[in-house]
Parts: C-alpha cells; structure tokens; sequence
C-alpha cells in the first residue's frame, strides 16, 4: 500500500479528501476474461489516475471492495474481477453480474500511481494484481512509450492468465520500449514459479537498475517481491499496492476509553483490546468520516492527541505522517486510554 521506511517514499497530501459521494453506476458489458476472471465496464465516468481503485458493492447485502481500474483514464471505465475461494464479493461479481445491473461506487482513492518522471520502471504482478499496470501501461501507450518498462506477470497457470492478449497488444506497440515476462506456475518452458526468494532472485538478476518499481498482488507474493527488489536495488523508489487487506477486528477482553474530541466536545466511548477504533465508535453512536474502511485511503485519518493508536504497516499513512502522531481509525487498535480528533 505504501512506501517504508528507505524503501518507501510516499507522499501524503497534507489534507485528506472528504468521505466521496456514493455513486450508481450501471454495468454495460461483462466479459469472461479466464474461467475465474471477468471484467465489466460501467456507464459512469470518474476523474481518476492510472493505479487508483475504487470501492464497489453490487447490493447493499454484500460489503464494500476495492477494485482497481484496469483502464487507462479518459476510456471507458472497466474493473476486472477475480473470483477468490468463498469470497462474498468477487463470487457475487464473476458468477452473477449482468448487463443492467446497479452498482454503488465510492472513489477514487490509493497513492499507487507513478511519479510525474521517471527513466525506468519495473512493475510485479501477481494474478490479479496486474489489473491497475493495464492502466498505467495504456496511459504510457497514450504518451508514446517516453521510457522503458519492464513487467514481471506471475500467474499460476496460462489458462488464468489476465488480460494477456491486451498486455500482448501493448508489447507490438511499445517499439521496443515494454518487456513482460510471463511467469506461471505450470510453466513447461520459460521462468516457472510460482515466486519464492530464489526465483525472483533470478528474474531480477536480469532487469537494468529501475529508478521506480511498483508492485501488486496478494501479501505473499509482495513480502517475497519486496524484499528481492531491495537486495538487488537498493534504495530505489518503491509503489506497493496490496490486494488483501484486514477487515473490521471485533476485539476481546480488556476494554480501554478512547476520547474523541469533535466539535468542541468530548466523547468517551469504550474499545475493545483489537477491536477497530472505528467499529468501536459506531458501537457507541458516535460520527467519524470513513470511505474505504480498510487502511487504503486516509479519509478516517485522525489525530492522536495522547495515548497510542497502532495501525498496521500497510496502511496507507507516510512516515511523516505517523512521527506526527496521526492514525487510521478503521485499522487501528487503542494501546490504553487515548484522545483523538479528526484531521483537517
Ligand atoms: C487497493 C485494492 C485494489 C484491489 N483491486 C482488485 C482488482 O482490481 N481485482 C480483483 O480481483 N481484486 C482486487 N482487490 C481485491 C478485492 O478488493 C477483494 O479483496 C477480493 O475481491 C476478495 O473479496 P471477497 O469479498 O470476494 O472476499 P472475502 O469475502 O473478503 O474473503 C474471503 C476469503 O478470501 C481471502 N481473501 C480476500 N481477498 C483475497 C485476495 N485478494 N486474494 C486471496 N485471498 C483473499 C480472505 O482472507 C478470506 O479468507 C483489490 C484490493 C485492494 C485492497
Ligand atoms: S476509511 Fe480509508 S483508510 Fe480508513
């Protein structure tokens, strides 16, 4: 989700957007991508950047997901959908969506998105996670192909791999300029995964020193990516965007007071030891902005006035922004009695 430490430099702007508006948007087409995998696009329209998602329920039953655009921005809008084993939502999405269906959509959020300049790139996907470099590859496409890309596609088998006569089409028409290595599991020749310490030792081995590498798919594989790209290019710039996130935590035993301080008055609610300060507060009734309930897009940031509010690594939040004491109510825990006040 963001840059660590060295390793990650993200920019957080210095005020966060307000919660957005929920949108309807209504399906226009569905396409079988992979036995597993569709895409869908939408009559809507959205003001966003290659790399950003957002957050999707198909009824009001079924809770929110973010889903990454895999179109570049200015085409029409198209989210590509991976069904995950028993999975609420993407099972509802690849076995039931149809044309005419109504979507609510919330967006755009996420910092993964390429800086303005850069002389190389690498990107790292992973199944699924090749869907926002479709739109970061198209939006390089629309300017020319100005600098070289490399990408590192990993997939289990070739019958799922995504979009692959797309990224296909992008190769013939970068001149040269995008190199994609297909890596699948059951490989009979060519890079086999699937990815471990060794095999993306050897892929990287084979890669020119990239100035950005942005990588996506799910925790594993990018714990694994992560840290060969930092063996073998230190201190590059590094986007990451994590497809699995940590939903609502309900805690147990020992309960801590957190106190909000919200227009000029203090509000006193109980958390639970793990439960998200966010849930917590709803429990009590109380009212705090939030979008995308999983530590992607900042709109609950709060700040922490004292005590402790621990969130997890991955949450979208900069080094700077957690020295200067802020957090994330909705992935964050209570460690004690804290106050708390929205962020600007
Ligand atoms: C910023 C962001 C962008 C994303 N973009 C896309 C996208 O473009 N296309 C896409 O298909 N998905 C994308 N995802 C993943 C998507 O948001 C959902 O997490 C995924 O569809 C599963 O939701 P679900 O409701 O079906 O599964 P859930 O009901 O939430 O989970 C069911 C089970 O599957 C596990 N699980 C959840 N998510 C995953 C996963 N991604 N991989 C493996 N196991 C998982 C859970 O731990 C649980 O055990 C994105 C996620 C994030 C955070
Ligand atoms: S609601 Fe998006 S980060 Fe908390």
């Amino acid at each position: 989700m963001g840059f660590l430490g060295s390793l990650f430099k993200k920019k957080a702007p210095a005020t966060r957007p307000a919660p957005p508006q929920v949108l309807s948007w209504r399906v226009t087409t569905v396409t079988r991508e992979t036995p597993s995998t569709i895409s869908f696009e939408v009559d809507g329209t959205l003001d966003f950047k290659a790399g950003q998602f957002v957050l999707l329920r198909p009824t009001a039953a079924l809770p929110w997901r973010a889903y990454s655009f895999s179109r570049a921005p200015g085409l029409p809008l198209r989210l590509t959908v991976k069904k995950v084993k028993d999975g609420q939502v993407s099972t509802h999405l690849t076995e039931k969506l149809a044309v005419g269906d109504l979507l609510e959509v919330k967006g755009p959020y996420g910092h993964f998105v390429l800086p303005s300049s850069f002389t190389r790139a690498l990107f790292i996907a992973g199944g699924s996670g090749v869907t926002p470099f479709l739109s970061m590859l198209q939006e390089q496409q629309k300017a020319g192909w100005p600098t070289p890309i490399s990408l590192l596609d990993f997939n289990r088998t070739g019958v799922e791999q995504i979009l692959k006569a797309e990224l296909d089409a992008l190769i013939a028409s970068s001149g040269g300029k995008l190199e994609i290595v297909h890596v699948l599991d059951d490989a009979q020749a060519g890079p086999k995964g699937p990815p471990s310490k060794d095999v993306l030792g050897a892929l990287l081995a084979g890669q020119a020193q990239p100035d950005v590498v942005a990588m996506c798919g799910p925790q594993p594989m990018m714990d694994l990516a992560r840290e060969a790209v930092h063996a073998r290019f230190p201190g590059v710039t590094v986007l990451e965007e994590k497809f699995t996130m940590s939903h609502e935590e309900s805690g147990s035993g020992a309960t801590v007071t957190v106190e909000l301080v919200q227009d000029g008055k203090s509000k006193p609610f109980p958390v639970k030891d793990g439960e998200h300060v966010l849930a917590a507060a709803r429990k009590a009734g109380l009212n705090l902005s939030a979008g995308c309930e999983m530590g992607a897009c900042g709109v609950c940031r709060v700040k922490v006035l004292s005590g402790e509010i621990h969130i997890p690594d991955d949450a979208c939040l900069s080094d700077g922004e957690k020295a200067d004491g802020y957090a994330l109510v909705c992935v964050g825990t209570a460690k004690g009695n804290c106050r708390i006040e929205p962020a600007p």
